[in-house]
């Protein structure tokens, strides 16, 4: 081959950013923690998601799913909260990752659990099950979430108490936060629930919400949520969120998108 030639081959340009892991906790056997370097150029909005990945094994395609960004929209690193299946085609692989490995990442962040889909309001809450938790690390972590809400709740359900993972950021480590510690010392609601164990709150939201004691623990008046000042995000598994959807319409609300803010949004916590 010529010179010419090889110069005028085309360049195909990755699809993915190489990044630099940084640190990985594992909460249980089931679930875990890790960050990885940030690009200059990558810009996200609080809440969205993007593709992760591992090369593929002997030149087979990258695997990538879908993570939601668990660090603010300003943060210097991209923090992830990621289940462990162990014959899933991504996780069985990604949960031994260690600080030092490269893990692939998307080029354009996107998704709808963002402060620009919802309307204004007096009450944001954020409710997840299992890693479904982790868009709200992101979004209960930017200013402009206390700024647009009086009050900002951050639910969690999950089965076991081992698996209320971030549970010392809500209860202490937000409140030194230097951007939003201040806010979340006075605005900040976290409420978490254990479904199969004992814990000082019990039962699925959609329980909470029908007998009406998630309204009364928040001294909340009248047992519904309210178009008026309430927005909701919610991010877990296709059944809680089918659930809650049709809870949350049955009290008037409306859902939103990126083209049209509404009272509610949702997405799916990615799974395998
Ligand atoms: P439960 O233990 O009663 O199934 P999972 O790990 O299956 O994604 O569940 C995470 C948490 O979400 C669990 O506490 C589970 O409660 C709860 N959950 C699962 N499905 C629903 C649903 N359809 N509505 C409300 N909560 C749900």
């Amino acid at each position: 081959m010529t010179t010419a030639e090889v110069q005028a081959a085309p360049v195909k340009a990755s699809p993915f950013n190489e990044e630099t892991v940084l640190w990985v906790k594992h909460w249980t056997d089931r679930l875990f923690s890790f960050a990885i370097t940030r690009p200059a150029s990558f810009r996200f909005r609080s809440g969205e998601f993007v593709m992760i990945g591992l090369p593929g094994e002997d030149g087979a395609k990258p695997v990538m799913r879908a993570y939601s960004i668990a660090s603010p929209g300003f943060a210097e690193e991209l923090e992830f909260l990621s289940i462990k299946v162990q014959d899933g085609p991504l996780t069985s692989r990604l949960q031994h990752i260690q600080p030092g490995d490269t893990v692939l990442m998307g080029k354009k962040p996107t998704g709808t659990l963002v402060l620009d889909a919802v309307k204004p309001g007096k009450r944001l809450f954020l409710i997840g099950t299992g890693t479904g938790l982790a868009p709200f690390l992101s979004v209960a972590r930017d200013p402009d979430a206390y700024a647009r809400f009086g009050q900002v709740i951050v639910g969690h359900c999950v089965r076991e108490v081992a698996e209320l993972a971030y549970r010392d950021l809500f209860t202490a480590e937000i409140f030194e936060d230097p951007l939003v510690g201040d806010e979340a010392k006075s605005q900040l609601v976290y409420y978490p629930t254990v479904t199969r164990e004992p814990f000082e709150r019990q039962g699925r939201f959609t329980d909470l919400i029908n007998s009406g004691q998630l309204f009364r623990d928040l001294g909340l008046e009248g047992a519904r949520f309210n178009r008026e000042d309430d927005r909701i995000m919610l991010c877990g598994s296709m059944d809680f969120i089918k659930d809650m959807a049709a809870l949350i319409e049955s009290h008037g609300l409306v859902e939103g998108s990126n083209a049209e803010p509404g009272d509610y949004v949702l997405e799916r916590a990615f799974v395998g």
